[in-house]
């Protein structure tokens, strides 16, 4: 992979791949909410562009894409919220936080799509970092409404988007990916998999899924998801 777009990339998976990549020597363009986040990865490459926006602005990601002047091979959106970690039951369940969530989760993503879209190269890869959490048929929580919500409407719009890129007759492959149970600020100190575990296995899922068509709905491996 040669040129990656990243937005969410301050922190956690998406600062993960980002230094992978650059690890790797790929190009990085990040999309970050403070350019102060990554400067640590900004002073190490020159490889590394930042880009400032809130996925939550139109106008900001819009202006954010206006300072794009290449191609991308991967475009990667990361960003999320999970406000409900208290697993509130519904009767207690603030409307408010439900409607942030998808505002960054679901809605970010879709902005992302209608600015960035168009600086992906043709045969480029389109992935959505989703979650099983989004998966409806193997659903087993009782509560983080916002957070399930999102991603099973994040995962409707990436398989809307793999049906869109199919009828325009583009070689364009979608994914949303579960990332796996990470040790960040989101999957806590108890997670299964470290950071580079996850963004090692991400990045060569990403390496061979560019090679061809296959299952949108995936895990980090490539393996097909229930949706
Ligand atoms: N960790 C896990 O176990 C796990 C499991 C399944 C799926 N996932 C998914 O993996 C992805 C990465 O998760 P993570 O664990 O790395 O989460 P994280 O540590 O909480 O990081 C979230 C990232 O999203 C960015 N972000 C949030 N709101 C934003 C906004 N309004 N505008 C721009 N950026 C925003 C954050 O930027 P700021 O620094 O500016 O807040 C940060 O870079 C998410 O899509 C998550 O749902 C994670």
């Amino acid at each position: 992979m040669q040129k990656l777009l990243i937005v969410g990339a301050s922190r956690g998976l998406g600062e993960g791949l980002a230094r992978l990549a650059l690890e790797r020597g790929s190009t990085v363009t990040a999309v970050v909410r403070s350019r102060a986040a990554l400067a640590a990865l900004g002073s190490t490459s020159a490889r590394l562009t930042l880009l400032e926006a809130d996925v939550r602005s139109e106008p900001e990601i819009e202006r954010a894409s206006r300072g794009v002047n290449t191609s991308f091979d991967v475009i990667v959106y990361n960003a999320a919220v999970h406000l409900e970690h208290d697993r509130r039951d519904v009767e207690a369940c603030d409307p408010e936080a439900l409607a942030a969530t998808f505002d960054v989760n679901a809605t970010g993503a879709v902005r992302t799509v209608k600015w960035f879209r168009r600086w992906l190269k043709p045969r480029g890869l389109l992935v959505f970092i989703s979650s099983e959490a989004g998966g409806i048929t193997t659903a087993w929580r009782t509560s983080e409404f916002g957070y399930c919500m999102s991603k099973a409407a994040l995962n409707m719009f990436a398989k809307l988007v793999a049906n869109r890129e199919a009828a325009l007759g583009n070689s364009v492959r979608v994914l949303a990916l579960h990332p796996g149970w990470i040790r960040t600020d989101m999957g806590g100190a108890n997670a299964e998999l470290s950071l580079d575990e996850a963004a090692t296995t991400i990045l060569d899922t990403l390496g061979r899924s560019l090679e061809g068509p296959g299952p949108v709905f995936v895990d980090r491996f490539g393996a097909p998801l229930d949706w």
